[in-house]
């Protein structure tokens, strides 16, 4: 049985609500053979996030789920406006990738407050405001600073150079991944003497603004020689900027990435890219297991961390069959 508090009274106390629920009463969730499951994507302007969607598309019929999916475009404003519909559909259970650390807090908040469990999928929230066991049931992804740090690793065995000349793009400003996996590479790099980055600037995630960014740092920076993008997308918009400058990505420019999609993967074939550390966006079997540990009445741990390989040039061609 499901404890419910009025939707107007959630909107009412919106984000005020942070540290009034206890581990103690996190919202249950029956056993039963069919759930109204909600998906709230933040946009689907890249292979990533269209492969996320569809590993829960692709796991809604075994897992017993009547999906309700929908695509924020890239607002975290819509986001928070999706869940509430959701919230007001009656859902059961809410998995959730926030686009943004601080602007989904609102949605976690209300959907705690509807008694909606919730689980935060492969991004988090501030987490200082919003708990895991507390506000949201768990946090289900990667470790976004030791991917950074994982990177930065991988730069530091294989530059052959004297001096590290590195540009940086960062994913969505304000999100956990952009943060972290900032934080788990500058830290890293920073130990090194070798190694200067020079410039730091976002890209969004996205492949189009990572090759405009890389043209203009470029003009700004032209001795570069190592790229290290937050995602796949924005390393390959930033090969085609180099390229298209006459530059010879793999040869005279390092490029180092996170997450592993089709397209990094036969950029690292073709010597374009050195590494991408792995993110994999393949939750669908992932929440479907932990929501029915949850139903079942085990305590969830409060991170259910996801493992992450690394593709080079060395097993890249063994894993592209199986990218998205
Ligand atoms: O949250 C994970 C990140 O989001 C992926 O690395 C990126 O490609 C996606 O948009």
């Amino acid at each position: 049985m499901k404890r419910r508090i009025l939707l107007s009274s959630a909107a009412a106390f919106g984000i005020a609500l942070a540290g009034m629920a206890s581990a103690s009463d996190l919202p249950p969730l029956e056993q039963k053979d069919s759930y109204t499951v909600g998906f709230a994507q933040m946009e689907s302007n890249n292979p990533w996030r269209i492969a996320e969607t569809k590993s829960f598309h692709d796991t809604a019929e075994s897992c017993g789920w009547n999906l309700i999916a929908t695509d924020a475009a890239g607002s975290a404003a819509k986001q928070v406006a999706d869940v509430d519909s959701m919230i007001a559909q009656g859902i059961d259970v809410l998995f959730l990738p926030p686009r943004e650390e601080k602007p989904l807090l609102p949605a976690v908040m209300k959907a705690r407050a509807a008694g909606i469990p919730t689980f935060l999928v492969d991004r988090s929230v501030d987490e200082s405001v919003a708990k895991p066991g507390e506000h949201f049931v768990s946090f289900l992804g990667s470790d976004f600073i030791d991917q950074g740090e994982r990177a930065a690793d991988w730069l530091a065995a294989n530059f052959k150079g004297e001096k590290g000349v590195i540009v940086e793009l960062e994913g969505t400003t304000g999100s956990s991944p952009a943060n972290d996996r900032k934080k788990g590479f500058d830290d890293r790099i920073a130990q090194d003497d070798r190694f200067e980055i020079v410039a730091s600037q976002t890209g969004d995630f996205a492949r189009d603004l990572g090759r405009q960014v890389m043209e203009t740092l470029l003009q700004a920076h032209p001795d570069v020689n190592v790229v290290y993008a937050h995602n796949d997308e924005m390393a390959i918009g930033a090969i085609q900027a180099l390229e298209l400058a006459g530059r010879k990505p793999g040869e005279d420019i390092l490029v180092v990435s996170i997450d592993g999609t089709r397209d990094a993967l036969q950029a690292i074939i073709d010597g374009k890219m050195g590494v991408t550390v792995e993110s994999s966006p393949f939750f669908g079997p992932l929440a479907c297991e932990v929501m029915k540990r949850y139903a079942a009445g085990e305590e969830i741990e409060p991170w259910v961390q996801v493992k992450d390989r690394i593709f080079t040039a060395d097993n890249a061609a063994d894993h592209i069959d199986e990218a998205y």
